[in-house]
């Protein structure tokens, strides 16, 4: 079976489509639905960083399916991101990311280019557990280096 690659996995916060998020979805419920997006991260990179670990055992087409689900809810994120969100009871969104929302953008490039490295890495033949670990560990980093600056504890 061909696996399919994506190389670039775009994380855009700032909509810039004609319709606004806004005017789609109430700003509680665009919380919700980040929130969830991020857990859907989460239950992916769950099994990765087992495998990664050896607590679960090593699958390439596993990490290569979990890394692409990863990048087809994460352009849904976007969806969230509007200013209404900010005063939304439960969000751990720091207030300063939205003085500084190009930084955060940053972070999310880093973090779409780790994803974009493993998906491609993931689908080559020789993908074995020593090139998996550091390909899985640049997106956890990626995780990492937006939530310390933008997630609240
Ligand atoms: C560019 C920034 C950014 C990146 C990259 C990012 N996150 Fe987050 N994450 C956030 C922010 C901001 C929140 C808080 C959102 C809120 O509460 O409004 C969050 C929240 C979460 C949550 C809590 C969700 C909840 O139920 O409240 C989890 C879990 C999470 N992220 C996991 C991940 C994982 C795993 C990755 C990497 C695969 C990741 N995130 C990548 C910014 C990021």
């Amino acid at each position: 079976m061909l696996k399919k690659a994506i190389t670039l996995v775009a994380l855009t916060f700032l909509g810039s489509t004609g319709v606004q998020s806004a005017d789609l979805f109430k700003p509680e419920d665009a919380v919700k639905y980040r929130q969830a997006i991020y857990q859907v991260f989460a239950a992916q990179t769950g099994v990765m960083g087992g495998m990664s670990k050896g607590d679960i055992p090593f699958d390439a087409a596993e990490i290569n399916k979990r890394a692409m689900n990863i990048g087809k809810v994460a352009p849904m994120l976007g969806d969230t991101y509007f200013p209404a969100t900010r005063d939304v009871k439960g969000t751990k969104l720091k207030p300063a990311a939205w003085n500084d929302m190009q930084g955060m953008q940053a972070k999310g490039e880093v973090f779409g280019k780790a994803l974009g490295e493993l998906i491609t890495a993931s689908a080559k033949p020789d993908f074995d557990l020593k090139k998996a670990r550091p390909a899985i560990g640049a997106l956890l980093q990626g995780c990492k280096g937006c939530h310390d600056d933008y997630r609240a504890k």
